[in-house]
């Protein structure tokens, strides 16, 4: 939230509106007019102009862009050499260097830089110290291995195209057509991705601003000075722009990188977070019932966002995926500057010569940003899990939390003392409701100054801590990146003394505002900003502090409540002197990485995993904790919208995501409160959280029916703990998200490739529909498949591919389990996860329509980086012929049987087979190993399934066993 005036009159507005805004909603809805449409800014609209006069121009287009093939060379998989670009009917051109790198994951890489700027041969005007480069270091945020370049792969030239063949066993081909400069990706035969395919190519040279004189000087009058721009072009947004009232000094001019990309034959693309709008994502263009603008990437801090739009979020991942049935592509625009992208579904003309079986749509984006390189991944797939999988190689995986933060938090703006922190957390317990976290918004400070407590209010943070830790609970704080402007604040003295902090184009410290008035921001790009920034978390130093206490790091967009767009100018200066227009979309996951690596070096030896959740991210961000989609509203909508957007993240690589539970701003009816619990619990990150305006709500303040609703809800997703933990593990190994849409699960399904109001958790056959409508009585539920599904809580069957109405009155959320699956749980309510550690197991086998069954469970100790030493148990679970089998999949290492050892004693205390037959009605014992449990046969009701208990079986969850049926 932001808030663009005194901020002093808007808090003590705040306080007199608390009472009046419990009785009434707001109004409330984004402020359109503090944020950009692609008219207003500069070079999306040039390139769109672009793009429209290709179209007008037809098979005309004269594309300005070859390849000078005496440039080129091959070697070791990557392809160097320069494009010309002609810049006017004299034939003058620039040299824009290209390589073409061609990896040993299969994936391969386009850079286009332009060669004046690398040399620093350009003037920058207005005294500029910016840095002439384009900038050229978002790799090194971004990117984390996958580089090495291919050594098979090989190279065939003639005097119009290189051709490259490449990936496992040279399945995948480019050919690089010289003029004009564009390239076609290949998988066999098909072309799967063409790049620059409509001539869209545009990469804005550096130009100085010249004048020229007035045809007629007026007599005795100063001259005129009038620009020199190529005809068509339209100059008026080259040099400096206003928005709102702050201008942007441009200092190199205009420099935006503008390329087409064809998706030849898909129908669908996926991605590009953050935008609340569908999980498949809608044309731009206005075209009909699509979206005017294109969607948009610039971290903001949006006020009252509104849902169903391309607009731009608090984070940015350039990252797509388009889909077709039995096959899957992808693309990584490597770029931290402001970006937009149009997506155009064109229907094929018939073309006899295509070879795209059954294809008619062709999905065209064009992507331009306002500055750096072009600089774009390529992934041939074939399928969602190779993709993801790649772009995770190149990113990072999903870092796998401490077991704490995959259950619930317990959050709002503002747990207003230390003793309130108390109670919520007493009265938690005393109404057996779990919850793992409490957290503290930005009013425990003393003054909104980080890294201290408002003494009045949280005298003693450390007997807080205490109380939270004799549950295993964590506290969760606050820490923004704005610093308070203000004297006797030590944090603000150092940041200035250090010369750490953001500086504006005139090279002094950029002042501007935030919550706590005028500030100051760290600059998170500077090596000596992270030493600092390490240091304050010392437990000597954070005074208060103790190891039960993560943080949280909001407004890292950065949001300025003067700024343009909220945001800092563009032409601020970073460590580097690197513009900030060219590091924006970075500048969050800078911040969430600071406080990341200041958690893990807290005190020596403490090696513990860290827990930061961030709103603003790009790619890479997932490596460092959690995200959550900012600002929602207590309304339905809100309700529904944050799925799509949280599918969107997975599947872009950061599945550890969430909404605020019950709505940010107002107050849920409690039936919306209720549903939103029980959608929360499949959110990979289950949060509730609320504005400070809102009325207390608690689950326990609910009332009943609903305090006993919500208390099953988290209970549910407590006891499917040990699947969220499996599922994240398998995340942070290949990146496969944690809850999975159906084109990701049924690549072949065309249904499926739209759906996102129901999705898999992980990999477990768990298909969860939740209810976000209103007065819903039921849902309609698509199953993709043959095979036989169970509801989870009174195993009715549903058989038939298909759509089937499935119950959900309020107190149900609809959920089935697919056959063929075993699914572990940990069944024993406890007030948090790290009470349930040494539980035992249940296990629940669904039988498919053939008897058998698979699962997996992964485990470890939860908090610490011990499994990256083989400290974890890995098993798999096979049912077949009547006989249940775990084996371990692990790999052993260094500290795998010390871990093993703590955890002998956990076994499993019940095993459950769902569809059970009925031959085995007649049972009273079963086999384990050489020993034997007691079992008992549960005929189902009509048309619900026969279930079969196998008690206590005496089996330890970290060994081999086998238990014949
Ligand atoms: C921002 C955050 C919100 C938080 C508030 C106060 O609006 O998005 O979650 O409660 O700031 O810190």
């Amino acid at each position: 939230m932001h808030v663009s005036s005194n901020l002093s009159v808007q808090r003590t507005a705040c306080l007199v509106l608390v009472a009046l805004s419990c009785l009434f909603t707001p109004a409330i809805s984004v402020k359109y007019e503090n944020f950009k449409t692609c008219d207003q800014a500069g070079f999306c609209k040039r390139n769109r102009q672009y793009a429209d006069r290709a179209v007008a121009a037809g098979s005309s287009w004269d594309v300005p862009y070859q390849i000078s093939p005496d440039t080129l060379s091959w070697k070791n998989g990557l392809l160097q050499g320069t494009i010309l670009k002609t810049i006017n009917e004299d034939g003058e051109t620039v040299r824009l260097p290209i390589t073409i790198s061609f990896l040993e994951s299969g994936s391969a890489r386009v850079v286009i830089d332009e060669e004046k700027r690398q040399k620093g041969e350009i003037g920058l005007r207005h005294n500029s110290k910016a840095k002439k480069q384009r900038y050229n270091e978002a790799e090194s945020w971004a990117i984390v291995g996958g580089l090495a370049p291919s050594t098979t792969a090989t190279e065939e030239r003639d005097a119009k195209k290189s051709v490259v063949k490449y990936g496992k066993d040279g399945q995948f081909e480019a050919v690089i057509t010289f003029t004009p400069f564009g390239i076609d990706f290949k998988r066999g035969a098909i072309t799967e991705v063409k790049l620059n395919d409509r001539g869209l190519l545009n990469v804005e040279h550096w130009r100085p601003k010249t004048d020229k004189l007035e045809p007629e000087k007026k007599g005795g009058e100063e001259e005129t000075p009038v620009l020199e721009v190529p005809a068509q072009e339209d100059e008026s947004t080259w040099w400096d722009e206003s928005f709102g009232g702050s201008t942007d000094s441009k200092p190199r001019g205009p420099e935006s990188v503008g390329l087409d990309i064809t998706f030849p034959g898909y129908s669908h693309v996926y991605g590009i977070p953050e935008h609340s709008g569908p999980l498949s994502l809608k044309e731009t263009r206005a075209t009909e019932g699509n979206y005017q603008d294109p969607y948009r990437l610039y971290n903001a801090d949006v006020f009252e966002y509104i849902i169903d739009s391309p607009m731009t979020l608090y984070g940015a991942i350039p990252f797509m995926q388009a889909h077709r049935k039995d096959s899957t592509v992808g693309v990584f625009w490597l770029n931290a500057a402001e970006t937009w992208i149009d997506v155009i579904k064109e229907k094929e003309a018939h073309n006899p010569l295509s070879l795209g079986i059954g294809s008619k749509t062709d999905t065209k984006t064009h992507w331009f940003s306002e500055s750096g390189l072009v600089d774009v991944f390529v992934f041939l797939g074939p399928t969602p899990k190779d993709v993801t999988k790649a772009y995770g190689e190149l990113t990072g995986y999903t870092q796998l939390p401490q077991e704490f933060a995959i259950a619930y938090h317990q959050c709002r703006w503002n747990y207003n003392t230390d003793e309130d922190v108390k109670d919520v957390d007493r009265k938690m317990s005393k109404h057996q409701i779990p919850y793992d976290v409490i957290w503290l918004d930005i009013e425990y400070t003393h003054e909104k100054e980080y890294f201290t407590w408002d003494p009045l209010n949280f005298p003693n943070p450390t007997g807080m801590l205490a109380q939270l830790d004799q549950s295993e609970r964590k506290l969760v704080a606050i820490i923004d990146p704005h610093i308070k402007n203000t004297n006797n604040y030590h944090i603000v003295d150092e940041l200035k003394k250090k010369g750490l902090a953001v500086h504006n184009k005139d090279g002094n410290i950029y002042e501007g505002w935030c919550w706590p008035g005028s500030s100051h921001w760290i600059d998170c790009f500077n090596p000596a900003a992270i030493t600092w920034w390490k240091s304050l978390f010392q437990y000597s130093a954070f005074k208060g502090s103790a190891d039960n206490l993560f943080i949280w790091n909001d407004m890292n967009e950065p949001s300025v409540f003067n700024g343009p767009e909220t945001t800092m100018p563009k032409d601020n200066l970073h460590y580097g002197d690197w513009e900030h227009r060219d590091v924006h979309n970075i500048n969050g996951m800078t911040f969430h990485n600071a406080t990341y690596q200041a958690l893990l070096s807290r005190k020596k030896g403490e090696h513990k995993r860290p827990f930061v959740l961030t709103r603003s991210f790009y790619s890479g961000s997932q490596r460092l904790g959690a995200m959550w989609t900012g600002d929602n509203e207590a309304k339905w909508d809100h309700l529904a919208a944050a799925f799509p957007m949280i599918l969107n993240l997975g599947i872009a690589g950061y599945p550890f995501a969430g909404a605020d539970v019950g709505g940010f701003f107002g107050n849920p009816e409690k039936e919306l409160l209720t549903r939103w619990y029980q959608a929360g619990a499949f959110y990979p990150f289950f949060r509730g959280h609320a504005h400070i305006d809102t009325r207390r709500r608690e689950p326990y303040l609910a009332g009943e029916p609903y305090t006993g609703i919500i208390s099953r809800a988290l209970r549910l997703r407590y006891s499917l703990l040990p699947v969220w933990y499996t599922a994240f593990h398998i995340a942070s190994v290949d990146g496969t998200p944690i809850i999975r849409p159906h084109f990701f699960e049924y690549p072949s399904d065309e249904t499926g490739f739209a759906t996102d109001d129901q999705f898999f958790i992980g990999s477990t056959g768990l298909l969860v529909h939740p209810v976000v409508t209103e007065g819903a009585e039921s849902v309609e539920m698509y199953i993709p498949d043959t095979e036989v599904y169970y509801d989870y809580f009174d195993y009715k069957g549903y058989e038939g591919k298909g759509v089937h109405t499935i119950e959900a009155p309020l107190d149900k959320t609809p959920l089935l389990m697919q056959g063929g699956h075993i699914i572990p749980r940990k069944d024993r309510p406890r007030r948090s996860s790290g009470l349930m550690k040494f539980d035992p197991y249940t296990i629940v086998i669904v039988l498919s329509i053939a008897g058998t069954a698979t699962g997996e469970l992964y485990v470890d100790d939860g908090d610490s980086f011990d499994y990256e030493s083989g400290a974890y148990i890995h098993r798999s679970f096979d049912f077949e012929n009547g006989v249940l089998e775990s084996k371990n999949i692990g790999v052993k290492g260094k500290l795998t049987d010390k871990y093993l050892k703590t955890m002998k004693n956990v076994g499993v205390e019940k095993i459950i087979v769902v569809g059970a037959p009925l031959e085995w009605k007649e049972k009273t014992t079963v086999k384990v190993g050489k020993t034997e449990a007691s079992v008992e046969y549960h005929a189902g009701e009509p048309d619900k399934a026969p279930w079969f208990l196998v008690k206590k079986p005496k089996i330890a969850i970290g060994e081999d066993w086998k238990i014949e049926i």
